[in-house]
């Protein structure tokens, strides 16, 4: 079952805003051509961060990007999101404001990797940097890391180009696996979470920041024993 099945699926038993809910049903042709056009450009993405991949593994021998998850919010709950931040549902006010329509998660290898595939992402001149977060060399209090990109990217139809902005968070394999822990736990169901059990979630993600620091300073020294090792980048 897709991820966009599940969550419509999932949504069934929740709550759902009456006014929102009218409103996707009387814009649906608008916003089926809406949401057709951010799936396009997590396509265009997705394409782009597997050159990359395909790319650096010829170089060196190793992949930097363990896995990419792309999501696409559903357009209810794009329609909610403009009615709690008091904005009018309108097509226009979800491409101007609403930023995570389109969010990819790119799962690296190595910290140094997290860069590396931000850096070469945003050196492609069709790609437009709207805002950078970097929670890696700045972590949240929680202990929570990443690095968040917004980005602006082409898409190319027919007979027109449409920008469209995508969300993007790189992080490691480490990090990845505390930010699902940490969501797991905090939000689950009927459940009080203390300030005791955010102070060792901190103290996991400080042990996890360790881990690859560790496994990066690893690398680095496999690596140097290549013997091609000064020829590449
Ligand atoms: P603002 O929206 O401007 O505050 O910044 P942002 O979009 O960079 O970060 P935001 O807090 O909105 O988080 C965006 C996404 O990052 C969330 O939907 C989560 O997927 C992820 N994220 C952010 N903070 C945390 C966190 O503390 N724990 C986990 N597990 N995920 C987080
Ligand atoms: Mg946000």
């Amino acid at each position: 079952m897709s991820d966009a099945k599940a969550i419509t699926d999932k949504r069934i038993y929740e709550y759902v805003n009456p006014e929102a809910l009218k409103w996707v049903r009387d814009n649906s042709a608008d916003m089926t051509k809406l949401m057709a056009y951010y799936k396009c450009a997590i396509m265009e993405v997705e394409a782009k961060l597997n050159v990359l991949n395909e790319e650096f593994s010829l170089r060196h021998d190793r992949n930097p990007i363990n896995s990419i998850k792309s999501r696409l919010k559903s357009a209810l709950s794009i329609a909610e999101k403009l009615e709690r931040v008091d904005l009018e549902m309108s097509v226009e006010n979800i491409q101007r404001d609403i930023h995570d329509v389109a969010g990819i998660r790119v799962v690296c290898s190595f910290t140094d990797d997290v860069y590396m595939i931000a850096n070469a992402l945003l050196s492609q001149d069709d790609i437009t940097l709207i805002r950078k977060k970097d929670y890696i060399a700045h972590p949240k209090d929680n202990g929570y890391r990443s690095l968040h990109l917004l980005i602006n990217v082409p898409i190319f139809l027919a007979n027109e180009k449409k920008i469209m902005t995508v969300e993007i968070q790189i992080r490691t394999i480490a990090m990845d696996v505390w930010a699902s822990l940490e969501h797991q736990l905090r939000y689950k169901k009927n459940t009080v979470f203390t300030d005791e059990m955010g102070d060792e979630l901190k103290k996991c993600a400080d042990l996890s920041a360790e881990l690859d620091y560790r496994m990066e300073k690893l690398r680095r020294e496999v690596t140097a024993q290549e013997p091609m090792y000064n020829n590449k980048a």
